[in-house]
């Protein structure tokens, strides 16, 4: 039994709640958002906040692996992030590079194995080594999986997956009616995830409610956690509180709920 200390945001009471370690969401996926706001109001340069940010990934994907969560999906970087001034773009791209160069050794020990899903060909060379590198150095670890979401877009990722369907079909390998949910799901990223492809909890920071094109199709029945603090100031008691509140709610998948079916 995982316990930890609740801070009440308007009280101040501080009290201890304990986690079902029965019920760890096996596959959190986390909308990282808000590096920016953190750096603003400190007044430093944005890219202060995503120094920070990366600090915070470490920590959080250990205490994710601690808590025993499968699988941990971060969105880094999406297919719209390139929008941005080209010298926050680039220090957002030497991220992985100062990450993995640091932190692997890190992610072994714990056993963590690294997974990245998205176009990682578009990437710069330096980063794509970086994450390769990465990749091959945990491919040994059978603990949890590590997936960075890395020039990443729920639209184009099923438009992909569509597109491959298609050419199977005009190739006579498939039909139109094979198109089903499993036929979709082998053709998205997160298919070598195999039955831990759909976050159970996603969470997003910084007081945004929104998907920002994350995940569409694995999301259906996910359950959503907001939480206010900025992603530099989320830690370990935060992904508690996360999980906490996943243990309240009661997943019905369409269905009804047991005490409901009268
Ligand atoms: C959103 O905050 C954050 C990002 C677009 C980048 C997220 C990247 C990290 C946290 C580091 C990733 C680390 C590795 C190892 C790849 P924002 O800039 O949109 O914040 P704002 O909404 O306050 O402006």
């Amino acid at each position: 039994m995982f316990s930890f200390l609740n801070k009440d945001q308007t009280t101040g009471e501080v009290e201890e709640r304990q986690l079902d370690d029965a019920n760890i969401p096996a596959h959190v996926a986390i909308i990282m958002d808000g590096n920016g706001r953190w750096a603003q109001q400190r007044h430093l340069p944005r890219i202060a906040g995503h120094k920070q940010g990366m600090n915070t990934v470490k920590t959080v994907a250990k205490a994710a692996s601690d808590l025993g969560v499968k699988v941990l999906t971060l969105y880094a970087f999406s297919t719209e992030n390139w929008k941005r001034p080209s010298a926050e773009v680039n220090y957002l791209m030497k991220l992985p590079v100062d990450f993995f160069g640091t932190f692997v050794p890190d992610l072994v020990k714990n056993n963590i194995r690294v997974k990245v899903m998205g176009y990682t060909d578009q990437l710069p060379a330096a980063t794509q080594k970086a994450v390769n590198d990465a990749i091959a150095d945990t491919k040994d670890c059978t603990g949890m999986v590590l997936n960075f979401a890395l020039n990443y877009g729920g639209r184009a990722e099923i438009v992909t997956a569509v597109q491959k369907l298609a050419e199977e079909v005009q190739a006579g390998q498939l039909t139109a009616t094979d198109i089903d949910d499993e036929a979709i799901g082998r053709e998205l990223m997160t298919a070598d995830l195999d039955g831990l492809r759909d976050p159970d909890l996603l969470i997003r920071t910084s007081g945004e409610e929104r998907l920002s094109n994350f995940m569409l199709w694995q999301v259906a029945y996910s359950e959503f956690v907001f939480t206010q603090q900025h992603w530099p100031d989320f830690d370990q008691t935060a992904l508690e509180q996360a999980i906490y509140e996943y243990q309240q709610r009661h997943r019905r998948f369409g269905g009804l709920a047991t005490d409901n079916t009268k």
